[in-house]
């Protein structure tokens, strides 16, 4: 069967006309994968043991994990540093514990009851 030529101009308008549309699709798909992350803004608080926090605690994850925590007791901090330790593996020095504790429980911890 012979095409007559208007409609072999047609399929070939249509078929630069789905190439365009699959261009631009295929572009949107890539610019939309695009995203910038917000700066790390979240920090520790100063004060005495911080460095040692700093570098033993932002290996895995941000100070947002702590600072978000609410107010809780000395026994919290020193469970959750032997947590980080033992079960999600920090290499944390054993004569560092209780530098870091000192410093989560001081301040991040909730106030020490009078006896
Ligand atoms: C080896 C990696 C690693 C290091 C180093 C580390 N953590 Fe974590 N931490 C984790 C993981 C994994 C979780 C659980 C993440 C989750 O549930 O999304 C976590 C969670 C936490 C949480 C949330 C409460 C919880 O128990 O899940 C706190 C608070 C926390 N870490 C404090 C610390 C402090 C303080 C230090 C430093 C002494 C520290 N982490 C160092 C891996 C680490």
């Amino acid at each position: 069967m012979k095409i007559p030529p208007a409609v072999r101009c047609a399929s070939a308008l249509l078929t630069i006309v789905v190439l365009a549309l699959a261009h631009v699709a295929a572009s949107h798909a890539v610019a939309a994968e695009r995203f910038e992350l917000p700066p790390e803004t979240a920090t520790f608080k100063p004060g005495p043991g911080v460095e040692a926090v700093k570098a033993q605690c932002l290996v895995c994850h941000s100070a947002e994990y702590v600072s978000t925590q609410p107010r809780l007791p000395r026994a919290f901090w020193k469970a959750n540093v032997q947590k980080m330790k033992e079960k999600f593996g920090a290499p944390i020095p054993a004569d560092q514990v209780d530098t870091l504790v000192e410093y989560l429980a001081t301040t991040y911890g909730a106030p020490e009851k009078k006896p």
